[in-house]
């Protein structure tokens, strides 16, 4: 199908913005990937679980383009009582997938085309991935003017509920932009070391120290899942995992 391409306005946003929940799964040393680099797998079952449980309530997921290259493709929603319960409130099987992009550089053997979803663009204005035709395999290609004008956009296309998926630089740049609402954060049973910690570079950041916490869970497995909602966030509280 021919992409459509949407250009966000450059005002303001005035629509309600979606809630943004960033999920990862990391090691006992705040890293998220091994000190290799490379596609990471930290979590284990339980954490399967709770991701399928927030891509669940998530109407997109935001993934970063380097995740996307190094691991292929992105998370489905398998588990059967998920699915059912999507299908019952008339939504679609899976999230739509919006991708993040400046370079534009998505090799099409990724399995990620193959994958049963819908797939979305988001690339900074004049950035090759905003220039020319809309790349093949993905639906709609949305402009990354601001973080502010992109997520008005996605509100206006009925994306409500958005889990961040990262990676650690998609993650840091939402953060920086005081755009995450919750983080959900699987802690794993591994020291890693290295230098690929979930929150990389990051200089003083708005939400410091503004957090509370919504939800703790042993996941099994060693397990340890804390999700965590903005302490002036008025929803959080109504929220559920
Ligand atoms: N443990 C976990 O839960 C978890 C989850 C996800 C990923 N990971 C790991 O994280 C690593 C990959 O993460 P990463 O931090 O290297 O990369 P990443 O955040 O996945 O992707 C970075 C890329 O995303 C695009 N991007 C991000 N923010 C952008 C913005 N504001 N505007 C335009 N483009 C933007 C750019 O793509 P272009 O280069 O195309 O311009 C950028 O190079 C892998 O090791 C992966 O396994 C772990």
């Amino acid at each position: 199908m021919a992409g459509i391409d949407v250009h966000g306005g450059s005002s303001a946003p005035s629509e309600p913005l979606p809630r943004l929940r960033l999920v990862l799964a990391v090691s006992l040393d705040g890293r998220l990937a091994p000190a290799g680099g490379g596609a990471a797998q930290l979590g284990g079952r339980g954490d399967r679980r709770a991701l399928e449980e927030a891509l669940a309530w998530a109407d997109a997921v935001l993934v970063g383009a380097e995740t996307l290259r190094l691991h292929g493709s992105t998370c489905l929603i398998h588990q059967s009582d998920l699915l059912e319960g999507r299908t019952a409130a008339g939504r679609q099987p899976q999230p739509v997938a919006v991708a993040v992009s400046r370079s534009g550089r998505f090799p099409p053997h990724l399995p990620f085309f193959r994958q049963p979803l819908e797939r979305w663009l988001l690339a900074p204005p004049a950035s090759p991935a905003a220039t020319g035709p809309v790349l093949a395999g993905f639906r709609r290609r949305l402009s990354l003017e601001s973080w502010g004008v992109a997520l008005a956009g996605l509100a206006a296309a009925g994306l409500e509920h958005l889990v961040v998926l990262g990676g650690a630089v998609l993650a840091a740049d939402l953060l920086a932009a005081d755009r995450v609402q919750e983080l959900q954060l699987t802690l794993c049973p591994r020291l890693l070391g290295g230098q690929h910690t979930w929150l990389p570079g990051a200089g003083p950041l708005p939400g410091a120290g503004a957090w509370r916490l919504l939800e703790s869970r042993s996941l099994g497995g060693d397990e340890l899942l804390l999700r965590y909602g903005r302490a002036d966030d008025q929803r959080a509280s109504a929220v559920g995992p």
